[in-house]
């Protein structure tokens, strides 16, 4: 198959990462007679440098027109100054939106061998760790009117959160629709106690529900999920809930699997062209230093080639190569633990590339 990805390596640790999931795909293709052709775009503080635009009009025209898009990560304290309509997020945002990308999917899985790397008691760890967060991506308070006005001799600043009952409906539909291929639970998170949004969300939730009788379903404050995903993690199988929500509990939930830097995440809408990108940011602390953990972003490859490109057996092989290094003792810094083998980033990508040539 001949296949078009968008490319963009971003800010940060973007570059390295991406470099890194290029390298894995590179053999993936060869060995399953795949052709991948990159075409690689400015965004981010990256298209700021390059032309004063977080995202340049034809960036935004070969993301539309690609099979899909990888990306590494946009942002980073040099550009905290500008204008916060070009902002290097707001790219990120504009590409989410202008994809129509509205369901990001993003597993909290835990790695075996990365247990000892989680933050939680090993009593909790044993339980079992394997969730996903499926997260609404295009609405809600990340897209709502926001203003900064002064009343009464000071600033006052506002964000609106809205939700209409098409675009609850719609990503409920993705959760009850992956839960059937899981374990058939849904939670949905909101704060119905006290917003309307929320209380919206929750309705909606409970109609689509029913055309699912088979999936066990419930309701959670969004509050007492923070608390449920360190104290019982095992109890969750599909999470869904509106953006803000799902930024905040994805990150908590990638934390509890050892590091956020092995997460990978898919944005997908009605066709087959999505994004992938790990849910980790650019790091900049630790930016061009070849110390980044390039698998979150290795894995966001795999899932492109299984939810957009069909290729279920590619993945899977990435996967396996991926457990198969970890399962040598191989860690980058972040999930770094005793007795371990610790390695760079581009080490790690040629460890994963090697263990795929083996296979
Ligand atoms: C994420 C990130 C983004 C978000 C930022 C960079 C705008 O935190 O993908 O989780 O909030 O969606
Ligand atoms: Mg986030």
């Amino acid at each position: 198959m001949k296949k078009v990805v968008t490319v963009i390596k971003g800010d940060g640790i973007g570059p390295e990462i991406v470099t890194e999931t290029l390298k894995v795909m590179d053999v993936i293709g060869v060995q399953y007679g795949h052709e991948f052709k990159y075409q690689e775009i400015a965004a981010g503080g990256a298209g700021i440098d390059a032309c004063g635009k977080a995202l340049p009009e034809e960036s935004m025209e070969k993301c539309l027109d690609c099979d899909s898009v990888l990306l590494g990560a946009v942002g980073g304290p040099k550009w905290d100054q500008v204008d916060p309509k070009n902002r290097p997020e707001a790219a990120l945002l504009g590409i989410r939106s202008g994809m129509g990308l509205y369901a990001n999917l993003r597993p909290a899985k835990l790695f075996p061998q990365l247990a000892e790397a989680s933050p939680l008691k090993p009593s909790i760890v044993a339980q079992g760790i394997d969730f996903l967060v499926v997260r609404e991506l295009i609405g809600g308070v990340y897209f709502g009117n926001r203003y900064t006005r002064e009343i009464g001799g000071q600033l006052v600043a506002t964000d609106e959160m809205t939700y209409g009952e098409l675009e609850v409906e719609r990503i409920a539909r993705v959760a009850f629709d992956t839960a059937r291929k899981r374990r058939s639970k849904v939670t949905s998170i909101d704060k119905a106690n006290v917003l309307d949004s929320s209380r919206l969300w929750r309705k909606v939730c409970e109609r689509v529900a029913k055309d699912y009788p088979d999936v066990e379903f419930e309701n959670m404050l969004v509050d007492n999920t923070a608390m449920q995903i360190v104290k019982c993690p095992s109890q969750f199988d599909v999470v869904v809930t509106e953006n803000m929500f799902g930024d905040i509990l994805s990150d908590e939930a990638s934390m509890i699997t050892g590091s956020i830097g092995m997460i990978p995440s898919s944005s997908l809408g009605k066709g087959t062209r999505g994004m992938y990108e790990p849910i980790h940011g650019s790091a900049p602390d630790i930016a061009g230093q070849n110390l980044a953990n390039p698998i979150g972003t290795i894995l966001s490859g795999a899932m492109m080639l299984k939810y957009s490109f069909d290729m279920d057996e590619e993945a899977a092989a990435i996967e396996a190569a991926v457990n198969a290094v970890l399962d040598d003792g191989y860690r980058t810094g972040d999930m770094m633990s005793e007795g371990m083998k610790r390695v760079s980033c581009s080490e790690m990508g040629d460890l994963i590339a090697a263990k795929l040539k083996k296979a």
